[in-house]
Order: structure tokens, then sequence, then C-alpha cells
């Protein structure tokens, strides 16, 4: 995919957290003048285009937005502290309080800022897609909220881009209490739903054998792996213990300690 990046209509010069992504996302940024976002892809034959806002980087392309949006986040927090409903990717985890989270594929980060607001600690975020990782980090950076119990966690969020299985390699063994993936899956769970932004700029991986080999020497507690319920998956890469949560989803569960 073709991709450039430009400022608002308004903005004439580059700020240097403008600069800082840049070097992150690694794209070309082009002047916007007073062209129209189709014009200056038209001239610059791009497939989509980046635009530095001031709440945060919106990729546009095939009428399509992608940019950090705690939704998601908000509604399963949202959910624990009006009604006390437990979230289940908290359960097969097992997370307290004080506990190191490593998301091995953190996406648009929502499993990663509840992992934030119950461990109320720290979390590491890895995202092997470079344009992924610079719209979530800056997003977030960018993200203001009155709400703390939401922009306390997000700030807590370490985004890193990185490869998972490279990256763990380089931890030291026990490193985390919690390590955690939720690849994407090998089909979108409804068929005639088109490709979201997130799956056509994702990495399509399937996880290795040897990630989860590496990942149950980082983790001091825990690994788990999200997943279709009726998939492969699990059988694939060795595990056993399955945490169903609804008739398509489940965690897969490894204890290490
Ligand atoms: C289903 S999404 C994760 C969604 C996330 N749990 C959330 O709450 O928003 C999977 C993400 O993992 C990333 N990914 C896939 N393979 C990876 C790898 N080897 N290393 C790091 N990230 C990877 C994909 O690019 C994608 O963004």
């Amino acid at each position: 995919m073709n991709l450039i990046v430009t400022s608002p209509l308004a903005a004439e010069t580059k700020s240097a957290e403008l600069e800082q992504f840049l070097t992150d996302i690694d794209l070309p940024y082009v002047p916007r003048g007073r062209k129209s976002l189709p014009k200056l892809m038209q001239e610059y034959q791009a497939d989509g285009v980046v635009v530095w806002k001031v709440d945060g980087p919106v990729l546009y392309f095939d009428n399509e937005q992608f940019f950090f949006h705690p939704n998601m986040a908000k509604i399963r927090i949202g959910a624990f502290r009006k009604q006390g409903q437990v979230d289940p990717m908290i359960e097969a985890c097992g997370l307290k309080a004080g506990d190191r989270f490593l998301d091995c594929t953190l996406g648009l980060g929502a499993d990663a800022i509840v992992a934030a607001y119950f461990t109320r600690t720290k979390v590491m975020g890895l995202e092997s897609s470079q344009v992924i990782t610079a719209i979530i980090k800056w997003g977030m950076r960018q993200f203001h909220s009155d709400i703390s119990w939401l922009s306390e966690p997000i700030r807590n969020i370490e985004v890193i881009h990185a490869d998972h299985y490279e990256f763990l390699a380089q931890l030291d063994s026990k490193s985390f209490d919690v390590v955690y993936f939720d690849p994407m899956f090998r089909q979108p769970l409804l068929k005639s739903q088109p490709l979201s932004p997130l799956r056509r700029l994702a990495d399509p991986r399937p996880l290795s054998r040897d990630t989860i080999k590496q990942a149950c020497r980082v983790a001091r507690s825990r690994v788990v792996v999200k997943e279709r319920y009726q998939g492969e998956e699990f059988k694939r890469l060795g595990i056993e213990i399955i945490h169903s949560t609804s008739g398509q989803l489940a965690y897969g569960i490894i204890n290490v300690s």
C-alpha cells in the first residue's frame, strides 16, 4: 500500500511531534497546501493518506478511517465499574494489581488498556505493523479525556514496534507475569464483512510454536492466547486449557509457574 502523510488544511509548519511521528511511521510527508485529500492522493499516486491532527493521526483510505479510539476498552472497563461484570480476558489471564502484562499483539490497544486498568501499572504492547504502531502510539499520546479511569491506563501503555518472536527472544526469563497474544483470525468472524482497516494493515501471520516457547520462558505465571473457539489453532500450538467465553471466542491458557 502506497501511503503518504500530510497536515490538516490550516496547518503550515511541522511541529517537533510531527517530525517524531514521521520517523516512527517512515512514510513520505507531503505539504498539504490548499488541496483536498483526493487531489493529494491522485497527485502522489497514493492509496491512502495519514493526516496529522491535534487529537491524533488519522489514516484515510477507501472511504474508511483508521485512528486510535478507546471505545471498546471504555465499554469493558465501564461494565466492570458499573455492574461488576468480570472481563473475560482479565479472568483468563488471572491479572491482579501490580502484575506485569506483555501484550504481544497490540492492534488498537483495547486489551492493553483494560490490562493497564486492572494491573494499575505499566503495560508493554508490541506491534509488528509500522503504520499501526505509529498511529496507535501517537493516538494514545494525543488522547485527552476527563475520565481519569480511562486516560490513566492509556498513559501507562508503552507502544513498541517489534515482531513478538524477535522481542521475546531478547527478554530475560520470567520478566513478565502474563504474556498475551490476540493474533489475527485466519478468517474474519463474519465472512460477509468487508475487510476492516485493521485487517488490511495488520500482520496476518499465524502464531508460531517457537513464539509460544519463548513466551513460556518469559512468563512467570501464564501465557494466554485468544482465538476462535472452533478453530484449530489451540491444537496446532499445543494449548490444552481452554477458557470459553462465548460461542465464538475462547482463551487458551498455559500455566507456567
Ligand atoms: C487482532 S489484532 C489485536 C487486537 C488487540 N488485542 C486489541 O485489543 O485491539 C492483532 C494485531 O497483532 C499484530 N501482529 C501480528 N503478528 C505480529 C507479530 N509477529 N508481532 C507483533 N504484532 C503482530 C497485527 O498486526 C495486529 O495489529
